[in-house]
C-alpha cells in the first residue's frame, strides 16, 4: 500500500489544521464535527427518501409562509439536537424557526459559537431525486460567555463569520467549508461513514461560460437586471454561446459554480421585492465561501453582499454571486 496515497478524513484534516494553528483551542473543529454528524444523519434520511413514508407535505407552514416539507422538519430536527447536544454552541437559528434558540445549559453558555442554519435548501427538488442540501453560517458571539445568547449575536454582518459551508445530498455527498483561509471540500465516502478530503483549496474560476438565473421571471425583472442577464444571451451566431443552468437549489448552483465558475443571480422582483434567498441563511454563507475562494458577491451595484447589518433573521436580499470578472460584468451593466 502506498501511505502517500491515503486520503484525509475530516476529522484527521481538522487536527492537522489545529496543528499548524498553536494558538487554537479546537472549539470550531469540535463544531465542524458535529455539524458533520448532523449531515451524515440527514444524508442516510435523504438517500431513503424514495422508500421511506417522508416524502410530501408535513401539513404545516413555516414562518416564511412556505409548505414544510418532512425532510426540511426532520432535517431541522437533526441540525437542532446535534447543535445542542453539541459542546461547542450557544445556540441556533434556524430558517424553518420564527425566533432563534439559545441553549441554557452549562457548556453551551460558555461556548463563544452561534451557528444560521438552512437545513434543507432546494426542498421542491425532493420528491423529484435532483440535489438538495445544507447551508451553515457560524459567528462568534457578542454576548458574555455564560450568559445565553442574544438576537444580536445572530445578527451580524456576513464579514464577521468565522467558518460557513454547506452540504450538497447529490449525486455523491459532500461538505464544503471555509474557516476564513481557503475552501476545502469533503465526500462522504459511504463504506466508511466519514468525509474524506477530495478538492482541497476550491478555487473559483475568474470567468467562465455559464449563467444561472430563473429565466421564468425575466420580464418581471427591472430593466438593469434584464440589460446584466442580457450580457449572456446570443443575439448572434458569431456572439459567444454562454450555458444558462438552473437547478432550484442554491446550495447545487454555489456548487457547480465553486467548481466550474459562472454567475449565479436571485434578483427582485414582483412578489420579492427584496429578492427570495434569505441574508443569514443562505446569501451570506454562500458570499463568504464564494470570496473565499476567489469570487465576488454583490446585493446591487454599489453593495458587497457581505458589508450589510442584517436587521431580522428571516430578511431576504437579492443576490448576484460567482467568478469574479463575471460579477464585475454584471455590476457594471446594473
Ligand atoms: P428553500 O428550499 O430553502 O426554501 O430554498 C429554495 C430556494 C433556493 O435554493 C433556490 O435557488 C430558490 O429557492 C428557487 O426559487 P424559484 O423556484 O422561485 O426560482
Ligand atoms: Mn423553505
Ligand atoms: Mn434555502
Ligand atoms: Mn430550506
Amino acid at each position: 500500500m502506498n501511505y502517500k496515497q491515503k486520503v484525509m478524513t475530516l476529522d484527521e484534516f481538522t487536527i492537522q489544521e489545529l496543528r499548524n494553528f498553536p494558538g487554537a483551542t479546537g472549539q470550531l473543529s469540535g463544531l465542524l464535527r458535529d455539524i458533520g454528524l448532523a449531515a451524515k444523519r440527514v444524508n442516510v434520511e435523504v438517500n431513503k427518501a424514495g422508500i421511506a413514508d417522508i416524502l410530501g407535505e408535513a401539513g404545516k407552514t413555516n414562518v416564511q409562509g412556505e409548505a414544510v416539507k418532512k425532510l426540511d422538519e426532520f432535517a431541522n430536527d437533526q441540525f437542532i439536537n446535534s447543535l445542542k447536544t453539541s459542546i461547542y454552541c450557544a445556540g441556533v437559528a434556524s430558517e424553518e424557526n420564527e425566533d432563534f434558540i439559545a441553549f441554557t445549559d452549562e457548556h453551551s453558555m460558555n461556548s463563544k459559537y452561534v451557528v444560521l442554519f438552512d437545513p434543507l435548501d432546494g426542498s421542491s427538488n425532493i420528491d423529484v431525486n435532483v440535489s438538495i442540501g445544507t447551508i451553515f453560517s457560524v459567528y462568534r458571539r457578542l454576548t458574555p460567555n455564560g450568559s445565553p445568547c442574544n438576537l444580536e449575536d445572530f445578527l451580524q454582518p456576513g464579514i464577521q463569520q468565522i467558518a460557513a459551508g454547506y452540504i450538497i445530498y447529490g449525486s455523491s455527498t459532500m461538505l464544503v467549508y471555509t474557516t476564513r483561509r481557503s475552501v476545502q471540500g469533503f465526500t462522504l465516502d459511504p463504506s466508511i461513514g466519514e468525509f474524506c478530503l477530495s478538492h482541497p483549496n476550491i478555487q473559483v474560476p475568474k470567468s467562465s461560460d455559464i449563467f444561472s438565473v430563473n429565466m421564468g421571471y425575466y420580464h418581471l425583472f427591472d430593466e438593469n437586471v434584464r440589460n446584466a442577464i442580457d450580457l449572456y444571451m446570443a443575439k448572434d451566431a458569431k456572439d459567444k454561446i454562454y450555458r444558462h443552468r438552473f437547478v432550484g437549489c442554491m446550495v447545487a448552483e454555489i456548487h457547480r459554480t465553486l467548481i466550474q465558475g459562472g454567475i449565479f443571480m436571485y434578483p427582485a422582483f414582483g412578489k420579492y421585492q427584496n429578492g427570495r434567498l434569505r441574508l443569514c441563511y443562505e446569501c451570506n454563507p454562500m458570499s463568504f465561501l464564494i470570496e473565499k475562494a476567489g469570487g465576488a458577491s454583490i446585493m446591487d451595484k454599489n453593495t458587497r453582499l457581505l458589508e450589510i447589518k442584517p436587521n431580522q433573521l428571516h430578511q431576504r436580499i437579492p443576490i448576484f454571486i460567482g467568478s469574479k470578472h463575471m460579477v464585475e460584468d454584471v455590476k457594471a451593466a446594473l
